[in-house]
């Protein structure tokens, strides 16, 4: 969500304020990354899928903790099992999250 350039420009975004600039830039290469790989392995029968789990309970930093609102780890991880499994399938290239899409 963090390399979403719509999202990025959306001032009612919850993450407006967040600046965090290095970390955007690494998440739109990876989206365009993600993009080209869809593009080009697509055609033979690949599934790509970006996966962003939303705010959720990790060591990515000091504040990825349940109290301030990040969502258990079993809960972010739970959608990717789905995603293995096949039951997206039909959203090769999507930049999914739990429910529904992210906005490129
Ligand atoms: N947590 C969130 O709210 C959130 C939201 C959106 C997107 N994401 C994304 O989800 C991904 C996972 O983050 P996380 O929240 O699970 O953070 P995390 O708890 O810090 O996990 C990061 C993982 O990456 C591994 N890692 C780091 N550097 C590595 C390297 N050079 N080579 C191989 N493995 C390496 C770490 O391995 P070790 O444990 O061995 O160090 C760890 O398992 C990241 O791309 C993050 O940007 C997270």
């Amino acid at each position: 969500m963090g390399g979403s350039v719509g999202l990025r420009l959306d001032p009612n975004n919850e993450y407006y304020a967040l600046k965090a600039d290095q970390y955007r830039v690494s998440k739109a290469a990876l989206n365009m990354a993600s993009a080209c790989q869809a593009v080009e392995y697509g055609p033979k029968g690949w599934k790509i899928f970006l996966f962003c789990p939303g705010f959720t309970v990790s060591n990515l930093g000091p504040y990825n903790k349940l109290e301030n609102g990040a969502k258990p780890t079993s809960e972010g991880a739970r959608p990717m099992v789905g995603i293995l499994n096949g039951e997206r399938d039909s959203e090769h290239g999507g930049y999914l999250k739990a429910d529904g899409q992210w906005q490129w």
